[in-house]
């Protein structure tokens, strides 16, 4: 039986400024990961860093919309800690919100992509080679279930999510055989700072399409993840994991 342990494991986490990926990288250091926490707000991570307080929680500034910034900070962390066990990359921008496509704005639409699926690319592609050769590597990305179903008002980000979700069928297949997995989580509303820019109207037409009829929580989307990027979670690849409390039952 394969191991849920990731004590020792270095785990890059990016977006761990806030919310979702910032309780990813302070719970897994709790769970004696070492952690490579990246963003472009590292003032942010410089507080997250003292409040933590650990030697193994280590900051990185990246931003996703430079392909030079993604592939130095991915260098850099591998130069200064070693091989990377895991990513989990939790960047992600929802763009402009509550417009239909006939408003919507290009520039918009582009930093959206850039951020969300182009970045996601950039960031496989410079970490994966590294993995394969190794014979063992987690790679794990935060889609949303806006990418299965397409929420209205929101086509930038639901369209982006959606790319993200065949991205990692088509590297999980390719990578099938090479001990590393690449996956999605595709989480319904989480309560965090992104949660907290919808509007009230929004709110409470995402939450009302959740059977459980509440937000999902930071640590809920944190100990799937832990599960996913650990030893034992082996036999999948290629997947979009559900985290909508019932909302999407495939
Ligand atoms: N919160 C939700 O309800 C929810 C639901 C489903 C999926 N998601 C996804 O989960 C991920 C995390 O969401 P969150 O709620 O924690 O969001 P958040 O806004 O709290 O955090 C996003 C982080 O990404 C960083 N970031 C933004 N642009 C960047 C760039 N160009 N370069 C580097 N870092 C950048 C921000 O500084 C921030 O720290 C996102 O991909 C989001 O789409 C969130």
């Amino acid at each position: 039986m394969e191991t849920t342990d990731i004590k020792g494991h270095l785990v890059l986490v990016t977006g761990a400024a806030s919310g979702i990926g910032k309780e990813i990288a302070t719970s897994f250091i709790k769970r004696g990961a070492i952690i490579a926490a990246c963003d472009k707000n590292i003032s942010a991570l410089q507080a997250i860093k003292n409040e933590v307080s650990n030697k193994d929680f280590h900051i990185f500034e990246v931003d996703f919309v430079s392909e030079d910034s993604i592939i130095n900070c991915v260098r850099k962390v591998e130069s200064d800690l070693g091989p990377l066990k895991a990513v989990v990359n939790c960047v992600g921008i929802l763009g402009k919100n509550g417009e239909k496509v006939e408003q919507v704005d290009i520039a918009d639409f582009d930093l959206v992509y850039a951020i969300n699926l182009r970045g996601a690319l950039i960031l496989t592609k410079a970490v994966i080679k590294g993995m394969a050769d190794r014979g063992y590597g987690r790679i794990l990305h935060m889609a949303s279930i806006s990418g299965k179903e397409g929420n209205p008002l929101l086509v930038a980000y639901s369209a982006t999510k959606a790319g993200l979700i065949a991205l990692v069928k088509s590297v999980g297949k390719e990578y099938a055989t090479t001990g590393v997995t690449v996956n999605a989580m595709a989480p319904a509303l989480i309560q965090s700072p992104m949660s907290d820019s919808f509007s009230e109207a929004q709110l409470a037409s995402l939450k009302s399409r959740i059977p459980m009829n509440r937000l999902g929580k930071t640590s809920e989307v944190a100990d799937m993840a832990a599960w996913i990027i650990s030893p034992a979670c082996s036999f999948t690849t290629g997947f979009a994991f559900d985290l909508t409390g019932g909302r999407a039952t495939y």
